[in-house]
């Protein structure tokens, strides 16, 4: 990472315990996701093109499933794709599958571990539905069960945090999704990695200084609200869920121009101990500009703080990606400040062990 930087001399930019705090090396996989992202586009291409699917042509869209960690990745290729492809691209985060997704759509069933209910739950659907269904997973149930039934499945390397994955699970979704939506993603994204190569030190300077602005709004109860707009949500929601889940605060996400027309009128109120970041790319329109313009403008007058955080890149993909890579360090170094491990989620693990205790839900079970 960056022109003879060590990671050593990285961690020591942020704290002199960084190093020995982060336990499973969470910065050094935020750094190295151009290089996992290059590997995983070769490996997942191969292993799609192995795959028997119906005739691309078939589908009128995909719908890609998946929760935390496994979401993100659909979001991201949304951002990316969504206006350039006739095919629909529709995001499930539920348990429930709309009616209107039928044989037409290619199910794309997410989840790291395998073992998510609400994933496990929406890929028993989509068998019930005779929607042709693909399992995106590391192993678990969602693994077994595809194997057992003869389905396809496209297998993540193992023992990586979800949200870690997020480069295996990109080029993998883009592997099994470009012939449909009729675009060459992989390519895209393959360009995309050699142009962020050539911005990694600002990748990690903007992340760094964002990181050291928000520890201190964090010192003073603030809480963090990050606001995006299309093309580029995947990167802002990413930024408050990897706030979540790597620094263990609350943080949250506002939608432009939507917030502009209900959560704006909160700025008048009591509770406003917020501290506020735009993620922002080059494609911003004019009508995005002025909304962002208005709100900054009643920032200043409220005292509000508020930072901007930029791209850099020519690419959409590029963009993306190093938005996402800048989200990932200030949340990462964010944690490591705080004197926060960011790799455990410990309340997201007993949570899963209460609901598997409550109510036990067993794809294998259903299935037979
Ligand atoms: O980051 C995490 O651990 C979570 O957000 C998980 O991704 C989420 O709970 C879903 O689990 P999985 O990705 O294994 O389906």
């Amino acid at each position: 990472m960056g022109a003879g930087i060590s990671i050593d001399d990285i961690y020591s930019l942020v704290s002199p315990k960084a190093k020995l705090l982060d336990s499973s090396g969470m910065l050094i996989h935020a750094l190295s996701m151009p290089k996992y992202l290059s590997e995983s586009i070769v490996r997942y291409k191969e292993d799609v093109s192995k795959l028997t699917l119906p005739d691309p042509s078939t589908f009128d869209g995909v719908v890609i499933s998946g929760m935390g960690g496994s979401f993100i990745s659909g979001l991201f290729l949304q951002d990316l794709a969504s206006d350039r492809s006739s095919k629909a691209i529709i995001l499930n985060r539920d348990v429930r599958l709309p009616r209107f997704i039928d044989e037409k759509k290619l199910l794309v069933a997410v989840s790291y571990s395998g073992n998510t209910e609400e994933t496990l739950r929406i890929y028993l659907e989509g068998l019930r539905r005779n929607i042709p269904v693909v399992a995106v997973t590391s192993g678990g149930e969602l693994a077994a069960v595809s194997e057992k039934l003869g389905k396809p499945v496209i297998r993540l390397p193992p023992g990586i945090p979800p949200r870690a994955a997020f480069p295996h699970l990109t080029a993998a979704i883009a592997a099994l999704t470009s012939s449909v939506l009729g675009l060459d993603l992989l390519g895209e994204l393959r360009r995309a990695i050699d142009e962020l190569a050539k911005r990694e030190d600002s990748v990690l300077s903007d992340g760094l200084a964002l990181s050291r602005l928000l520890f201190s709004d964090v010192q003073n109860n603030l809480t963090p609200l990050i606001y995006g707009y299309s093309p580029y949500l995947s990167p802002a929601y990413r930024f408050k869920t990897q706030i979540n889940e790597n620094s263990k605060i609350h943080a949250f996400f506002g939608e432009l121009p939507e917030a502009n027309h209900n959560e704006i009128m909160g700025w008048n109120g009591v509770l406003k101990s917020f501290t506020v970041v735009f993620v922002r790319g080059r494609e911003e329109p004019k009508y995005m500009e002025a909304r962002i313009e208005f709100l900054e403008n009643l920032f200043d007058k409220n005292n509000i703080r508020f930072y901007n955080l930029h791209g850099n890149c020519e690419t959409r993909a590029c963009e993306l990606l190093s938005l996402i890579m800048k989200a990932d360090v200030a949340s990462i170094a964010l944690a490591l400040l705080l004197g926060v491990d960011p790799t455990p989620v410990d309340t997201i693990t007993q949570l899963k062990k209460f609901l598997d205790s409550k109510i036990g839900f067993s794809l294998h079970r259903e299935i037979n």
